[in-house]
């Protein structure tokens, strides 16, 4: 990958964070952008068994790799969210988490309200894994307190992806929520990440383009 920074906790330490201008806020991390002379976009993920992590990648991916990304000549760094990224240095912001009985994991809405003001402030677009369909805690695919804060920060667009669940991936407790018989396997449909990440690209390639003086 050429054109987009991927950061996960164990490469984190090597990365040279401090050349940020602006102070970070406290108990934000200070993130570097990388400039490619476009919009830059952050790509923030709450996981737990990966499924998510690899949507927000793609995202990140297709993002630049895409034809409004590449024309607008976009860049995208990928964080989880325990990295606590500060988006004070991006020009949009992405934020996805996998839904568990209903709801975001915590480290993720612990992190929107963190950071609302700088979301508020930029072009944010808020994702959500989960299988969907009729669950025990209510409709699966959202988590409406999640779509709320969307509503409040003026977010661009909410969108719920079809995830992924390994019952060979869940702890005991998992599986006794998750009973076998439940739905299960991967779900996950490429197309449509990579359809909305091409939709990303282009309102963040519009929203930071330069007028050109004629
Ligand atoms: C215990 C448990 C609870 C879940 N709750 C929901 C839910 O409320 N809504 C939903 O759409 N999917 C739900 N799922 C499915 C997960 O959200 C889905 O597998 C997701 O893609 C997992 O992402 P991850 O691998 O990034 O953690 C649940 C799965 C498990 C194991």
């Amino acid at each position: 990958m050429t054109d987009s920074l991927v950061m996960d906790p164990g490469v984190a330490a090597a990365v040279p964070v401090l050349r940020t201008a602006a102070p970070a806020r406290a108990g934000l991390l200070p993130f570097p952008a990388v400039a490619g002379g476009g919009p830059r976009v952050l790509v923030v993920f709450a996981s737990r068994h990966g499924a998510t992590r690899e949507i927000a990648a793609e995202l990140a991916r297709w993002s630049c790799a895409s034809e409004a990304g590449r024309g607008g000549r976009l860049t995208a760094a990928l964080a989880p969210v325990e990295l606590q990224p500060d988006p004070s240095a991006f020009d949009a912001v992405v934020v996805g988490s996998a839904l568990y009985s209903g709801r975001w994991l915590e480290p993720a809405r612990r992190y929107l309200a963190d950071v609302a003001p700088e979301l508020s402030r930029r072009p944010t677009w808020l994702f959500s894994s989960g299988l969907g369909g009729d669950q025990p805690w209510g409709p699966g695919g959202e988590d409406a307190e999640v779509r709320a804060f969307g509503d409040r920060i003026g977010a661009r667009g909410h969108r719920a992806f079809p995830g992924r669940l390994e019952r060979r991936l869940l702890s005991a407790a998992e599986r006794s929520v998750w009973p076998a018989g439940s739905a299960a396997g991967d779900l996950r449909d490429w197309r449509a990440v990579r359809g909305w990440a091409e939709e990303i690209a282009a309102g963040a390639v519009a929203r930071c383009a330069v007028p050109v003086p004629g």
